[in-house]
């Protein structure tokens, strides 16, 4: 008999509590934190849909290894397995390990970056976009055109507008382009994945001009999956490689190890170049640490080395898109305004359209995170006007391009029980939603704002 359910490929070996809140205790809690779920205590969330980042249950193999780790200072063991997983699927043979992405992005765009430098993606994560800013260059997103209409069904969402970057190189010069990176998949821009002729055209773009293409690929194996899935001439391929074939485009890759590969805290940079990675190494030991450690513990670097295997293993990626999907099909067919079709890693309400009586300016998406955790204790994130607003001179909000709210699946670690339960939160919430209310910020700092500003309700 085939089976039609598709079940954990995973047993339980160690728990952790949920403490259960009541909607009383939550509206105390969420008004204490401001509105903002940054701010709340991790014991008070039910389900934390928050982010995907870092929140990997580990498997009893990368357990094993967090104690084997070597923790010498210099030539670790345990950075020669990380150097050799990485190698291998990257085919980069310059590896510098950071202690998450952003660290790496810290160190690559400040090199590369600077005034009257442009950087262009398919979606620049925040963290990528705050980084390339901070050191006074431009990041512009570009991403296709099918991206703007979060209700029309295509395979590669996330793919970069090719016509419009070859434009773009020709307007500022290609001299002033920092790098081209592509985002796989694009998380701001819905978790959607870029295909592999995407990937073809960049390279040939960038070879044209002579700009060096970067992959920020946090999320390569789930990328892989929907290539292999979607993509013709693609699905008698492994899901490896897929990746490999992905990196043999690109010059450099970024990632953070927080997502795909399966831990708690990891990153890498992986290049070809030699003089760029003499350049960056020097960074790398000022802020992050000597070559052979970054920013980690021997036993992060082993627990990175097997995850980077674990990801690829067929029936998990099966599980983890298929789960992620079930998720979204069910709010798609209560009326929940989603972005479809499903991302990877996690189901976006394009907040929008699910309250049309809140205009951007008083930040749809915040009012659907309070919601979401009054109701059900259920923590989740806005990517829109709070995240990516800016002001005109004159002080008015200039809105994100879209209003989202992010549900993202933590790896291996909600069972369907769970899902289930915020399924059930989305029907109340769709009964409620003519009554939800608008916001204000009545604090916040200059960059990253959305991680620490303060809301009132309006
Ligand atoms: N690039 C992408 C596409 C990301 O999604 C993230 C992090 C980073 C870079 C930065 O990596 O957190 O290890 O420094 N995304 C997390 C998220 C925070 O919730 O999506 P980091």
């Amino acid at each position: 008999m085939i089976h039609k359910t598709i079940i954990e490929p995973f047993k339980i070996k160690s728990v952790e509590p949920i403490y259960l809140t009541t909607e009383q205790e939550r509206l105390e809690l969420i008004e204490a934190a401001h509105y903002n779920p940054f701010l709340l205590h991790s014991t008070d969330v039910i389900i934390d849909l928050l982010t995907d980042s870092g929140t990997s249950a580990m498997s009893s193999e990368q357990w094993a290894g967090i104690m084997r780790g070597d923790e010498s200072y210099a030539g670790s063991q345990s950075w020669f397995k990380m150097y050799d997983a990485v190698y291998s699927l990257t085919g980069m043979k310059h590896i510098l390990p950071t202690h998450q992405g952003r660290a790496g992005e810290r160190i690559v765009y400040s090199h590369l970056g600077g005034p009257g430098k442009v950087f262009f993606s398919n979606t620049h994560f925040d963290t990528t976009r705050a980084n390339i800013e901070f050191y006074g260059a431009t990041a512009i997103d570009i991403p296709t055109q099918e991206a703007k209409d979060t209700s029309l069904i295509r395979p590669f969402k996330g793919n970069m507008d090719v016509d419009k970057l070859e434009e773009l190189i020709k307007h500022y010069g290609a001299s002033n382009i920092g790098a081209v990176i592509l985002t796989v998949t694009n998380n701001s821009g819905g978790g959607q994945p870029v295909s592999m002729q995407n990937a073809h055209q960049i390279r040939k773009v960038c070879n044209q001009y002579d700009i060096l293409f970067l992959l920020d690929c946090c999320r390569i194996a789930e990328n892989s999956y929907f290539i292999k899935h979607r993509e013709e001439g693609m699905e008698n391929k492994s899901y490896v490689e897929i990746a490999r074939e992905m990196f043999n485009l690109a010059d450099g890759a970024i990632m953070s190890a927080k997502k795909d590969a399966l831990v708690n805290m990891g990153g890498f940079v992986a290049l070809r170049d030699d003089a760029l990675f003499e350049e960056l190494t020097s960074l790398l030991i000022i802020t992050e640490g000597f070559t052979t450690y970054g920013g980690l513990s021997g036993r992060d670097m082993e627990a990175l080395a097997i995850g980077l295997k674990e990801i690829f293993d067929p029936h998990y990626l099966e599980y983890r898109v298929k789960s992620t999907a079930y998720l979204g099909e069910h709010l798609h067919q209560m009326g929940v305004p989603i972005m479809l079709p499903t991302g990877g890693h996690a189901v976006y309400i394009d907040a929008k359209k699910l309250y049309p009586n809140i205009p951007p300016h008083e930040y749809p998406g915040q009012a659907l995170v309070v919601e979401l955790y009054k109701i059900g204790g259920i923590r989740a994130v806005e990517i829109g006007s709070v995240m990516f607003g800016k002001y005109s001179d004159g002080g008015q909000l200039i809105p994100a391009a879209a209003e989202l709210v992010r549900l993202a699946i933590p790896r291996r670690v909600y069972t369907q029980s769970h899902i289930e339960y915020v399924i059930e939160t989305f029907s109340n919430i769709m009964r409620n939603r003519e009554h939800v209310r608008g916001y204000e910020i009545v604090e916040e700092p200059k960059f990253l704002r959305h991680f620490t500003a303060k809301f009132q309700p309006l």
